[in-house]
C-alpha cells in the first residue's frame, strides 16, 4: 500500500514515524493481514451525530460496503445558517430540518439509525455505550454497540466559561428548540411589558434584548431581532415601541473578528443606523435573572463594572467541548495537550486512537469550526471509506487470481494480465491525498436586508456588504437548503 493510504487506514499514525520504530511496520503488516482476513465480513461503521460533518459523510458514502449504524439524539439534520431567522418566524423551522430516515432511505444499501446519545466510547474494547434520552423510553434504553470503525461527529456545546448564572438565565442558539424558546420569550417580554400598570423602568428592562457574543451567531441574531421588531412588533404593539432596544455585548475590540476590517466597519455602521447598540471591550462576568454584570475596558486602561438590565438574554459566545469528547480525550495519552477538541491527523484519524476518525466542530484539524469545514471533512471521509472498500475488494481479487494461477496453470497468461490490470486499478485508487479544506468565503446577515461577504474570488478575496450581498446570501443558502446534497 502507498504511504498515504497506510496513514489513511492508520490507527495511531503519528505525523512523522521515526524509522527506528520498526514495530510500526509490523503493526501495519498485521493490520493489513487483518484487512485481508476480514474480507467478506462487512465492518461495523458507526457514525455519531447527524450534523454537517456526519450527514455529508452519509450522503456521499457507498453504504453497501459497510454495516452503517448512525447514532444521534437528533433524528434530523439542521441547516444552521438559517437558524437565526427561525427565532423570529422569518423562516419556518421545518424548512431547515431534514429527517435522517429520509437521508438513509435514499441510500443504495440500508443503514441503521438509533435515536440515542453516545455516552461513552470504550476505545479499548471498540464498543460505544448509547442511551435513549428521549421522553418516551422502552424497557431497554441503555445498551452497547460494537464498532470496527467509528466516526465522531458530535459537534460542540455552548461555551459559558463557567460564568455564574448563564445556564439558568440565558437562551442559547444552537438547536431548533433554542430558536423556539427565543421566539416565545420575545413575545413574553412584549406581552409582559404591555401588562396593566407596568412601570416605565420595568417596561424598558423587559424590552431590552441583550445578545452576548459578537461572533456571527450574535450579529446575525441581533440583525434578525431588529427586523422582527421593525416589521412586526412595532405595528402590533405600538404603545411599547419606544422602549424596544437591542444591545450586542462583545469582549473584544470589535465584532465579527473573522471578517475583513472593511466589513467590520460596515457592520458596525449598519448596526448604528438600525439602532443596535454595540458594546465592545465589555466582558460579561455574572448573570442574574434581571441584569448582567460586565467589565468595560476604558481607553485609558481602567476597568469599570456595569449592570445591564435585560428582558431577553441570548448567549452566543462560541463552542465548548462535549462531555463525550472530553471523556474520549482523557482515555488517549496523545490527546493530553489538545484543548479545543480531538486532535486529528491529515486523514482525520484521531491521533493516538485505533479506527476512530473525527469531523466537524469536535475535531481539531487546524480550521475554524464552521459548517463549510465540517461538510468538506465529512465528504472527504466518504471518499476515503469508499476507496478503502474498493481497495479491499481489489486486493481480494488479486489474492484470488494469484491463488488460481497455482490451481489452473493453463490460463496463466490471461490471469497474469488480469492481475496486472487489477494492480493498476489498485495503484490509482490507493493514492489518497490528505484532507485539504477549500475555503469558499464567509457570509453573514446583518439585518435590514443587508449582508456581509468575504468570498474567495479569482485567487483573491472579495469583500462586499449591502443589499446585493444580501440577495447573494439568501440565494446561496436557499439553494443549499433545497439541494439534496
Ligand atoms: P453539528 O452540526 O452541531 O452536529 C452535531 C450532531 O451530533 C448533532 O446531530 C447532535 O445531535 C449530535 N450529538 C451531540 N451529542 C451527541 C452524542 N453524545 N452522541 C451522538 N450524537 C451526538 N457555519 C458556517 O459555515 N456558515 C454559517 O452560516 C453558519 N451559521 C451558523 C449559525 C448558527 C446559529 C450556528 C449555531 C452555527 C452556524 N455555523 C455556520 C456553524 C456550523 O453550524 C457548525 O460549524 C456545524 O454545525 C458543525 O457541524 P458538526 O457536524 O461538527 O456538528
Ligand atoms: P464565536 O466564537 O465566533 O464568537 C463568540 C464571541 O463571544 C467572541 O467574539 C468572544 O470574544 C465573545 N465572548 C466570549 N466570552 C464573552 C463574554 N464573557 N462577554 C462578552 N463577549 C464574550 O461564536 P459564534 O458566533 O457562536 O460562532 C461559532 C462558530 O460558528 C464560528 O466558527 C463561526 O464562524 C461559525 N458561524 C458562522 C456563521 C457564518 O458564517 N455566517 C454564523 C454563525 C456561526
Amino acid at each position: 500500500l502507498s504511504r498515504q493510504t497506510r496513514r489513511a487506514y492508520a490507527d495511531a499514525a503519528p505525523v512523522k514515524k521515526p524509522r527506528k520504530f520498526r514495530y510500526f511496520r509490523w503493526a501495519w503488516r498485521l493490520t493489513y493481514l487483518y484487512v485481508l482476513g476480514s474480507i467478506g465480513y462487512q465492518k461495523n461503521l458507526v457514525i455519531l451525530g447527524t450534523g454537517w460533518g456526519s450527514v455529508a459523510l452519509l450522503k456521499k458514502l457507498d453504504t453497501e460496503n459497510y454495516n452503517v449504524i448512525v447514532v444521534s439524539p437528533r433524528n434530523y439534520f439542521l441547516f444552521t445558517p438559517l437558524l437565526p431567522s427561525c427565532t423570529t418566524g422569518n423562516i419556518e423551522h421545518r424548512s431547515i430540518m431534514e429527517p435522517v430516515r429520509q437521508i438513509l432511505r435514499s441510500k443504495k444499501a440500508s443503514a441503521m439509525y438509533y435515536e440515542a446519545e453516545c455516552t461513552h466510547i470504550d476505545a479499548e474494547r471498540k464498543v460505544i455505550k448509547i442511551s435513549d434520552n428521549s421522553d418516551v423510553k422502552g424497557d431497554v434504553h441503555v445498551t452497547e454497540v460494537p464498532y470496527d470503525m467509528l466516526v465522531v461527529g458530535v459537534g460542540a456545546e455552548n461555551a459559558t466559561f463557567g460564568i455564574p448564572g448563564v445556564r439558568e438565565n440565558s437562551c442559547f442558539l444552537k438547536e431548533i428548540k433554542d430558536a423556539q424558546a427565543i421566539r416565545t420569550k420575545i413575545m413574553d417580554c412584549v406581552e409582559t411589558a404591555g401588562f396593566k400598570d407596568q412601570k416605565p423602568e420595568e417596561i424598558s428592562r423587559l424590552m431590552h434584548m441583550v445578545v452576548v457574543g459578537g461572533g456571527p451567531t450574535g450579529v446575525e441574531f441581533a440583525g434578525e431581532l431588529r427586523d422582527f421588531f421593525d416589521e412586526d412588533i412595532k405595528k402590533l404593539v405600538p404603545e411599547i415601541a419606544d422602549s424596544f432596544k437591542v444591545t450586542l455585548v462583545e469582549a473584544l475590540p470589535n465584532v465579527l473578528p473573522m471578517f475583513s476590517k472593511q466589513l467590520i466597519d460596515y457592520t458596525e455602521s449598519t448596526f448604528k443606523e438600525e439602532h443596535i447598540e454595540i458594546m465592545t471591550k465589555t466582558m460579561v462576568k455574572n448573570v442574574t435573572d434581571k441584569y448582567i454584570e460586565a467589565e468595560i475596558s476604558r481607553p485609558d486602561g481602567k476597568k469599570e463594572l456595569t449592570r445591564i438590565p435585560y428582558g431577553l438574554l441570548v448567549w452566543a459566545t462560541g463552542n465548548a467541548l462535549r462531555p463525550l469528547v472530553k471523556d474520549l480525550m482523557s482515555q488517549i495519552p496523545a490527546q493530553k495537550d489538545s484543548r479545543r477538541g480531538l486532535a486529528v491527523n491529515e486523514y482525520l484519524v484521531v491521533q493516538g486512537a485505533r479506527d476512530i476518525w473525527a469531523v466537524g466542530d469536535c475535531a481539531v484539524a487546524g480550521y475554524a469550526p464552521t459548517a463549510q469545514v465540517a461538510s468538506q471533512e465529512g465528504a472527504f471521509l466518504a471518499r476515503l471509506f469508499n476507496n478503502m472498500a474498493k481497495t479491499e475488494a481489489l486486493e481480494a481479487k488479486v489474492h484470488e487470481l494469484s491463488s488460481s494461477l497455482n490451481v489452473q496453470p493453463g490460463n496463466s497468461a490471461q490471469v497474469v494480465q488480469e492481475i496486472e490490470s487489477t494492480e493498476r486499478q489498485l495503484r490509482r485508487i490507493k493514492d489518497i491525498k490528505p484532507f485539504h479544506y477549500s475555503h469558499q468565503g464567509s457570509l453573514a446577515y446583518i439585518g435590514s436586508e443587508k449582508a456581509v461577504a468575504d468570498v474567495a474570488w479569482l485567487n483573491g478575496n472579495l469583500a462586499s456588504g449591502g443589499k446585493l450581498t444580501y440577495l447573494f446570501w439568501r440565494s446561496a443558502y436557499l439553494s443549499m437548503c433545497f439541494s439534496s446534497e
